[in-house]
């Protein structure tokens, strides 16, 4: 059902590969609730040409853009502005990837060119789309941007190697380009920390199935979807959370909250 809580905003969408990804759920919301965007994914990504489903379902425009790129970047802002008619509503970084993750090497051993990969596709880009933004003043007076996290940020999770490292640096950018954005323009900066979800990025980690089960579990509300977190986005990027900025928000059934589950003591009890 349509409350058009986004209606006249206009919005990009970053990283929806495949109708399992978040962004492509918050495209969908985003569409449903009046919004007009523009998608955009890496190149190669392209490829599969998911994409261009959700675009005609959504009446979207694809403007490919490799998020560590920054002249691509500084397209992407100029091209969306001029498509959509005008500066930025909101933004949503949805992008992660870990080389160490996929070839499955432990933290201990990590390998530091895929280390840098992974911080320059998975955090440093969102400084980078921040700081295009900035330089071009791309983004409304209290546009809301939204990048999306997971808890290793805060607590040890050995199958998250890197990944840890990198959201913690992601949640410190939102907090400090937060505060700078919030400052000179009201412009707002949060991130989400997601359940385990099952995507293409949130499968490539080894023992997902097990964990995601785990933590089903532990969270007294269960975990919550990819469509739960897109709702949630899309509540952030409204108006209703103007004074919402620089927070780590926990999007998890209240996992991070429970210490031990009752579920999970009858299953080491059994
Ligand atoms: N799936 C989970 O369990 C989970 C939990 C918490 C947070 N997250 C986060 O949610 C976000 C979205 O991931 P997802 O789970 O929807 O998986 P996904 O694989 O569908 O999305 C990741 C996206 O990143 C894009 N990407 C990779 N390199 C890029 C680059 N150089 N430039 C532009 N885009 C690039 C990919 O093409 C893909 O669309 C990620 O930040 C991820 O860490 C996921």
């Amino acid at each position: 059902m349509s409350t058009n809580l986004l209606k006249g905003k206009r919005g990009i969408i970053t990283g929806a590969l495949d109708e399992n990804s978040i962004a492509w759920k918050v495209a969908q919301k985003a569409h449903e609730q009046g919004a007009t965007f523009v998608l955009t994914n890496a190149p190669i990504a392209m490829r599969m040409g998911e994409i261009n489903k959700l675009a005609d379902a959504t009446k979207s425009k694809i403007i490919p853009a490799d998020a560590t790129v920054v002249t691509d970047i500084e397209n992407l802002y100029t091209e969306s502005m001029q498509h959509l008619g005008g500066k930025i509503d909101f933004v949503l970084h949805s992008i992660g990837m870990s080389v160490n993750i996929r070839k499955n090497i432990p933290y201990t051993e990590l390998n530091y060119e895929f280390f840098n990969k992974g911080i320059d596709v998975s955090a440093m880009s969102f400084h980078k789309m921040l700081a295009v933004a900035h330089k071009l003043d791309a983004i409304n007076d209290w546009g809301s941007v939204v990048a999306l996290t997971y808890i290793a940020a805060q607590r040890a999770y050995p199958f998250y190697t890197d990944m840890a490292d990198i959201k913690a640096m992601l949640e410190s950018i939102a907090r400090t380009f937060g505060y700078h954005y919030g400052m000179q323009k009201k412009v707002r900066i949060n991130t989400v920390s997601q359940s385990p979800t099952r995507t293409t990025a949130g499968g490539g980690i080894k023992g997902f199935n097990e964990f995601f089960e785990f933590a089903e579990k532990q969270s007294p509300l269960g975990n919550a979807s990819a469509e739960d977190c897109a709702n949630y986005c899309i509540s952030l990027f409204s108006d209703l959370t103007k004074m919402v900025t620089m927070q780590n928000l926990m999007h998890d059934g209240g996992y991070s909250s429970t210490g031990v589950s009752q579920a999970q003591l009858d299953a080491l009890m059994k």
